[in-house]
C-alpha cells in the first residue's frame, strides 16, 4: 500500500501540465471519483488498524497534492499570455491593399480648364445656384417676354416666379460686375440646371465654366486668342479654333466656339457629323447694356465673355458617348480616369 501510494505521488508530482487538454488529462487520472488515485481510499479499508493513521494521512498528502497540482496549473493555463497571442493573426501576412479613390472625371477636366486659365491671369468667382430673375435673365440684357428667355427651360420656383435655378453661369458675371471694379480676369465655374429629359446628350443638372475679361481696350482679337491658346492646351498642339456667327442677349456680337474634331483631326466621323468641327460652348463681346447694368462704364470699358459645357469638354476629350455615365458613379467608368492628366 505504501509504495502503491508513493508510486501515485511520483505520477501526480511528474505530470506535465502544459495546456488544457493535458489538465483535463490530470483531472481524469487522479480526480475523479473513479481514479486510481480515489481507489486508494477504498484499500484502506485493508490496511491493518495500526497503521491505518498513517496510511490515511499519506493518502490525505496524495490528494492534497494532487489538488494543489491541478489548480495551479489550471491557474497558469488561464493567465497564459502565449494563449491570447492564439488569437492575434499573423502579423506578418501581407496586407490586403487598400484601394485609393479616384477623382471624378469632371472634376480633373475642370481642375485642368482652371490651371489653364489661371496661368493667363484668370482668377476664381463663384455665385449661387439658386438665382433671382435679374441675375440670371434680366441684367444679362434678356428682355421681358422675349422669347430668348425660352433659349433655356427653367426651373421656376412655383411659388415665385422671380427665382429660380441658375440656367448658366453667366449669372456670376452679373455678380462680380456689381462688386468689382474693371480690370476683372475672371473664371466662374458651377452647377447649372435646365428643365430637359435626362438622356445620352442631355441632363437636367450639368456644368459649366464661365470666364470674362473687362478692361480698357479689351478686343474680338483678345477673345480668340486667349480660347485659341486654351484649346491648344487642352486638347493638344494641332487643335484648331473656329468662331460661328451666333446670339446672345448678353454679347454683341456672339459666337459659338466650335474645335477641331479630335476624333478625325477634322476629316469628318459620327462625332461630328461629318463637319469636322465640334461645339465646345458660347462666346462674345459683353454687350454695352449688360455692363451698365451692372454700374460699369462701358464707353471706357470693354470686354468679352465665354462660357463652356464642362461635360461636353470631358466628352469630347475621353470619347465618352453617354452623358449619363458622369451620375451613375459606376466605379468601373470612374476608375478608369485614375492616370490620366
Ligand atoms: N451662357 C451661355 C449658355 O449657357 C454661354 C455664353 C457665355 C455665351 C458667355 C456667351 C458668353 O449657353
Amino acid at each position: 500500500m505504501k509504495e502503491k501510494i508513493e508510486r501515485v505521488l511520483t505520477e501526480v508530482e511528474e505530470f506535465r501540465i502544459e495546456d488544457k487538454e493535458q489538465l483535463e488529462q490530470f483531472r481524469l487520472k487522479f480526480l475523479i471519483k473513479k481514479s486510481e488515485l480515489n481507489e486508494l481510499f477504498t484499500e484502506l479499508r485493508n490496511v491493518p488498524a495500526e497503521d491505518k493513521r498513517m496510511v490515511g494521512a499519506e493518502l490525505n498528502n496524495l490528494k492534497n497534492t494532487a489538488q494543489n497540482k491541478f489548480k495551479e496549473a489550471s491557474e497558469a493555463i488561464e493567465n497564459n499570455t502565449d494563449n491570447v497571442t492564439a488569437d492575434i493573426p499573423d502579423l506578418t501576412l501581407p496586407v490586403i491593399p487598400n484601394e485609393l479613390g479616384t477623382r471624378h472625371p469632371l472634376t480633373l477636366v475642370r481642375e485642368r480648364i482652371i490651371e489653364i486659365f489661371s496661368r493667363m491671369g484668370f482668377n476664381l468667382s463663384d455665385g449661387p445656384e439658386i438665382e433671382d430673375d435679374w441675375h440670371n435673365f434680366t441684367a444679362l440684357n434678356f428682355p421681358e417676354n422675349h422669347p430668348a428667355r425660352e433659349m433655356q427651360d427653367t426651373f421656376f420656383l412655383e411659388k415665385n416666379p422671380d427665382i429660380a435655378l441658375r440656367t448658366h453661369t453667366s449669372s456670376i458675371q452679373i455678380r462680380v460686375m456689381g462688386k468689382k471694379k474693371p480690370p476683372i480676369r475672371t473664371l466662374a465655374p458651377g452647377r447649372v440646371f435646365r428643365n430637359e429629359a435626362i438622356s445620352a446628350r442631355a441632363h437636367c443638372v450639368f456644368h459649366q465654366i464661365e470666364g470674362f475679361y473687362i478692361d480698357e481696350k479689351v478686343s474680338f482679337a483678345d477673345l480668340k486668342q486667349t480660347l485659341y491658346h486654351f484649346a491648344k492646351e487642352l486638347f493638344g498642339e494641332d487643335t484648331k479654333i473656329r468662331f460661328r456667327p451666333s446670339f446672345f442677349p448678353f454679347t454683341e456680337p456672339s459666337a459659338e466656339i466650335d474645335i477641331s474634331c479630335l476624333l478625325c483631326k477634322g476629316k469628318g466621323c459620327t462625332v461630328c457629323k461629318h463637319s469636322g468641327w465640334v461645339e465646345i460652348g458660347g462666346s462674345g463681346m459683353i454687350d454695352p447694356n449688360v455692363m451698365e447694368n451692372c454700374g460699369i462704364d462701358s464707353r471706357k470699358y470693354s470686354g468679352f465673355a465665354f462660357g463652356m459645357g464642362v461635360e461636353r469638354i470631358t466628352m469630347l476629350k475621353y470619347q465618352i458617348k453617354d452623358l449619363r455615365l458622369f451620375t451613375e458613379n459606376d466605379v468601373r467608368f470612374l476608375k478608369q480616369f485614375r492616370h490620366v492628366m
